[in-house]
């Protein structure tokens, strides 16, 4: 009978297990229960834990009482009371006495109430397992249900009636209503709308059924994941998603998202692998509409994105908004806030005078289809750069293959960029990015003129004027030179400053805050005062033995010349006695290393664009800037990841920054085991070849998200990923490589492309490895890859 005292305790455990891990029982919320908002996590849960209902907190800016996915560590919301209303830490959400759901602020003011009609003869409320929150009568009537009630979001068995309308969020992380809906009309039509934001009436139609018959029609979302509209009489009008999910494994929502597309998201309820990996939310296939940048097109309104901006959609299928030349942001974390001018328009007063402080930038493939004042036919490009220069209302001329030059102003709406777009976007902006500054010289000069050819009237005047004049003079000198300093320090041509030692120790903290340490120094995270762009990288270095400060500043410049999207920007340097610092600006990501082998795999689209990302950047590197820079030790570490998670190259220039001390041999050593070329252990000349090399391991690394070398791999041909990846291409079966990402299998197409790519990148003779301009293409898909030397003689098809 010894046996039987383990299993009581299991069944003890699995007894007490849901009422100690939440505070509150799975059973019915009777009448006078309440929740107080506070960072204490209780809420109401459905009976297998997956639905909580309560509140969240969101930043610093209140409470949403909502329903979400408790089991899912990241933060799902799929209902909500209060998104345009936020409550303060200490409001409540009671079920009265009377049967009400009653949302209360702190102070005890009423927000919110259901149902609405009273809550006469409720019994109880309760967390249903759809994640619907029913409050019912005690013949279990449903009174009210949030199901009916919808946000953003639809679960499956939850049906949207004739009327009932989903908002977007406003962003991503901001739940107030947006600027997009998704309504089933009275007359029977189902439609995506664009809304006269900040109202949420509606502008645009996007997307439809178009099957205005007729009232009584519903939306259903059932059990298996197929979305469509039917008649009263059951008939299916129209489908509107139809994958078939299993809702055993899945965990299944659909989500008017912030940027206006309606998406199925499924989550794995369980982790398939035994490799413990984060899982995440990932869209099945057909998203709706397809490509929102081109499917709006509003006379008034924005469009897809702000005024003055375009979209594009990513390879990931989602829509950006981006600025054009000479345009930024108004918010840079509110893209769909729009663009505005970066410089000074035109002055239509003397438009003569200004022409030659304008050129066009061209945008190919661009758009913005409405806000032409004129349209001029059969003259040629060049004619209708000329008219938007000389036309000071002229702020982007679209040339199209017709001949067509349409003359557009600001605000620019519905702008899109893609390559079915015909024509060409010529977009005017001021020359050399001359702002205030200039403009306010010439208007300098010009008053002096008018001044002084008054004051020479009167000599007295002009005496008296001079002496004034000295005295202003000398008095401010002291402030000014202070002031100066910092602006004689930049560097000409180039906006990097020279620090000292102390600033840069006090911007460090004293050098506290350690990012990383390479096998060059040490980097520590800094901050400047007075920036725009207050955080910074410094990098410490350490082995400057006997090193001339000409040399170093040399290559510095040479450095800080460069300027490219994908790398890390030298903003500053310090070249003191001892002390050889560089400062960067700061990446808030972190490393790709990180990144790609930390406990979540980033999704696929994501691993692309990075690929992309790193590939550019070499290609700057070694073609397109100044002078060639070969990096010499390209590897996760070194790839640096900024705010929106596109990758930057960091450490370049270092290579030659500190070979005068190494040789060929220790340098060798610099570069990290498995990303370096063969040639460096021969005596061969090092060319821009090695990075491409090393490039073929770091996108093997990205395609299949783990390590080139990995001792603990399941197989022993597995250990060494480049060889596990020509084998399987060489046996037609890449798909092992991908094998629990359901994403890259998905897109077999771009995993062969890339790891045919890879390999060409990785063959042993230099000569045979593309460049990296050939590598973007073949990625990019625009130039055809061919079967790399190695493997041609053992495939015969693939
Ligand atoms: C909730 O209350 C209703 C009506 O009283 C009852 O039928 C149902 O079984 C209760 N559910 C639970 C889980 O206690
Ligand atoms: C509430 O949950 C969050 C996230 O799961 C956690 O960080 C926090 O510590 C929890 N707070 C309490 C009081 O349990
Ligand atoms: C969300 O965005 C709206 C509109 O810009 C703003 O008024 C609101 O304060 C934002 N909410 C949060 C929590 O940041
Ligand atoms: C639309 O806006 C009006 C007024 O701002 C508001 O009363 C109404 O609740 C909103 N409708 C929805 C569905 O959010
Ligand atoms: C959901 O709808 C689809 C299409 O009408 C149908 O094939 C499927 O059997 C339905 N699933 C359930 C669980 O009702
Ligand atoms: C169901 O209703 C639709 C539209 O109202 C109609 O076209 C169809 O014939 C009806 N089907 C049946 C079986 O009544
Ligand atoms: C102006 O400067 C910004 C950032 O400094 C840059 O992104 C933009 O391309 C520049 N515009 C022109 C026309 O040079």
């Amino acid at each position: 009978m010894d046996f039987q005292l383990p299993y009581c305790f299991f069944f003890l455990l699995l007894l007490l297990l849901p009422f100690s891990s939440n505070g509150q029982a799975h059973s019915n919320i009777s009448l006078g229960s309440s929740l107080t908002a506070a960072n204490n996590n209780l809420s109401w849960t459905s009976p297998s834990g997956e639905f909580a209902f309560g509140f969240q907190q969101v930043g610093d800016a209140g409470y949403l009482l909502a329903i979400w996915f408790k089991k899912i560590p990241e933060r799902t919301i799929v209902w909500s009371a209060n998104r345009n209303d936020l409550v303060l830490g200490g409001s409540t959400v009671q079920l009265t006495e009377d049967g009400e759901l009653v949302l209360n602020d702190q102070s005890g003011s009423q927000i919110w109430i259901r149902p609405q009609s009273g809550g006469s003869g409720a019994a109880y409320a309760a967390m249903l397992d759809t994640g619907n929150f029913v409050v019912a009568s005690q013949a279990g009537a449903n009174l009210w249900q949030s199901f009916d009630d919808p946000t953003d979001t639809l679960l499956p068995t939850q049906n949207l009636n004739s009327g009932a309308q989903l908002i977007a969020p406003y962003l991503e992380k901001n739940y107030s209503d947006g600027r997009f809906k998704f309504i089933l009309q009275a007359d029977g039509n189902l439609i995506l709308y664009t809304t006269h934001y900040p109202l949420n009436t509606s502008n645009f139609a996007y997307w439809s059924t178009q099957s205005s018959i007729g009232s009584g029609y519903q939306v259903i979302f059932n059990q298996s994941g197929h979305m469509y509209l039917v008649a009263t009489n059951g008939t299916v009008l129209n489908p509107v998603f139809s994958d078939s999910v299993s809702m055993q494994d899945l965990y299944l929502r659909a989500t008017l998202d912030y940027d206006g597309v309606l998406r199925q998201y499924v989550y794995p309820k369980t982790a398939s692998s035994s490799r413990s990996r984060a899982m995440a939310w990932t869209t099945l296939s057909n998203s709706i509409p397809s490509n929102i940048c081109l499917r709006i097109g509003g006379q008034v309104g924005s469009g897809a994105c702000g005024f003055n901006s375009y979209c594009r959609l990513g390879d990931d299928q989602r829509p950006s908004c981006k600025c054009p030349p000479g345009y930024t942001f108004f918010d840079p974390n509110d893209e769909r806030k729009g663009c505005k001018k970066d410089f000074i328009s035109q002055d239509c007063d003397h438009p003569s005078q200004e022409i030659d402080s304008f050129e066009i930038e061209e945008m190919p493939n661009t758009n913005w289809p409405f806000n032409d004042y004129e349209m001029f036919a059969s003259e040629g490009e060049d004619w209708c750069r000329q008219a938007c220069l000389s036309d000071c209302y002229c702020d982007v001329a679209i040339y199209n293959t017709a001949g067509q030059c349409w003359m557009k102003r600001v605000p620019l709406s519905n702008g899109v960029i893609g390559p079915s777009v015909a024509g060409k976007a010529l977009i005017k902006v001021r020359k050399g990015n001359s702002t205030a500054g200039s403009s306010a010289k010439k208007c300098d000069r010009s008053n002096l003129i008018t001044t002084g050819s008054v004051l020479l009237g009167s000599s007295i005047f002009l005496i008296v004027l001079s002496l004034l004049g000295i005295y202003v003079f000398f008095s401010r000198w002291n402030r000014r030179q202070q002031k100066m300093i910092p602006q004689q320090r930049l560097m000409p041509d180039m906006n990097m400053q020279n620090f000292t030692y102390s600033e840069l120790e006090r911007a460090t903290g004293g050098f506290k805050e350690e990012l990383g340490r390479g096998a060059f120094g040490t980097v520590y995270k800094g901050v400047l005062a007075n920036e725009d762009k207050p955080l910074i990288a410094v990098k410490k270095l350490d082995k400057m033995a006997g090193e001339g400060d000409k040399e170093f500043n040399t290559e510095v410049k040479v450095i800080g010349r460069t300027n490219h999207k994908n790398l890390v920007q030298l903003v500053g340097f310090c070249n003191e006695g001892q002390h050889r610092l560089l400062v960067y600006e700061y990446m808030s990501n972190g490393s790709l290393a990180n990144f790609l082998f930390g406990d979540s795999r980033p999704n696929w689209y994501r691993r692309m664009q990075i690929a992309f990302d790193i590939a550019r950047g070499l290609l700057y590197l070694h073609e397109e800037c100044s002078s060639q820079i070969i990096h010499c030790d390209i590897k996760p570490q070194n790839i640096l990841l900024d705010k929106s998670f596109s990758a930057r190259i960091s450490d370049f220039g270092l290579a030659k920054l500190l070979k005068t001390d190494q040789t060929k041999t220790t340098t060798a050593i610099r570069g990290t085991k498995g990303y370096v070329a063969l040639e460096w252990f021969k005596n061969l000349p090092v060319t821009t070849k090695v990075d491409t090399y090393s490039f073929g391991i770091l996108l093997l690394e990205l395609v299949c998200c783990r390590k080139n070398f990995e001792i603990n791999a399941l197989q022993e041909h597995q250990v060494v990923l480049a060889d596990w990846a020509c084998d399987c291409l060489k046996e037609g079966k890449l798909g092992l490589l991908v094998e629990e990402d359901e994403e890259a299998t998905e897109d077999m197409k771009t995993v062969e492309r890339f790891v045919m790519v890879a390999i060409w990148c990785i063959q042993e003779d230099p000569s045979l490895r593309p460049g990296m301009k050939k590598v973007v293409q073949m990625l990019e898909g625009a130039v055809q890859v061919s079967i790399p030397p190695d493997l041609s003689s053992f495939i015969s098809t693939i």
